[in-house]
């Protein structure tokens, strides 16, 4: 089994490429099922879904559909609301779209949360979210919850195919576990 060590910390290979393969093609054979006769626009969350997003997009079928990229960082204020900071902000026009946002990893579900009530105050028509790990466990906001998830998780820190320790390990073409 093939090991990462980062900072101090020890990794185990968890999914495998090939493993990685098949749960994308499962979440891209479901997306095209329901998005045969529409054309959505995919709102990709860098920097982690890059790559998820590359493969996503490519094993779609039938699916004649747009693609823009956002880089968000939400934090809490004093206030009991969260802000929604825009990084790299939205560059197209979500309005009367059928919007699939593309994460890759749902947590406490926070960044859906505030990123779907942004693209319902700008009149999108639907909003779905496609996201290859969910930590099910740790979810916060009930509106949050992925439509579409490549594998569920529990609450372990996972690095690679995107997934980051401080910047570092987007890179692995595996996804990996910390172990204690
Ligand atoms: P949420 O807003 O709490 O759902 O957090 C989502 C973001 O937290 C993801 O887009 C990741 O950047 C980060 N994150 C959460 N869990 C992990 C993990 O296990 N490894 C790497 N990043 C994570």
């Amino acid at each position: 089994m093939r090991t990462i060590d980062e900072q101090g910390y020890h990794f185990e290979e968890w999914l495998t490429p090939e493993q990685i393969a098949k749960d994308v093609q499962q979440v891209a054979n479901q997306i095209s099922a329901d998005y045969k006769d529409k054309e959505p626009l995919f709102v990709v969350v860098l920097n982690g879904a890059f790559v998820f997003a590359a493969d996503l997009l490519r094993a779609l079928k039938d699916v004649r559909c747009e693609v823009t990229f956002i880089r968000v960082s939400s934090y809490w204020g004093l206030s009991s609301t969260g802000k929604l900071e825009f990084i790299v902000p939205l560059q197209q026009v979500v309005e009367n779209r059928d919007v699939i946002i593309v994460e890759d990893i749902v947590d406490t579900g926070l960044t859906i949360h505030q990123l779907k009530a942004h693209m319902r105050a700008h009149g999108a028509t639907s909003t779905r979210v496609a996201t290859m790990l969910f930590k099910p466990a740790k979810l916060e906001y009930n509106d949050a919850k992925p439509e579409y998830v490549g594998r569920e998780v529990s609450e372990e820190f996972v690095i690679g195919y995107g997934l980051d320790f401080d910047g570092f390990q987007r890179n692995l073409d595996a996804i990996y576990k910390v172990k204690q």
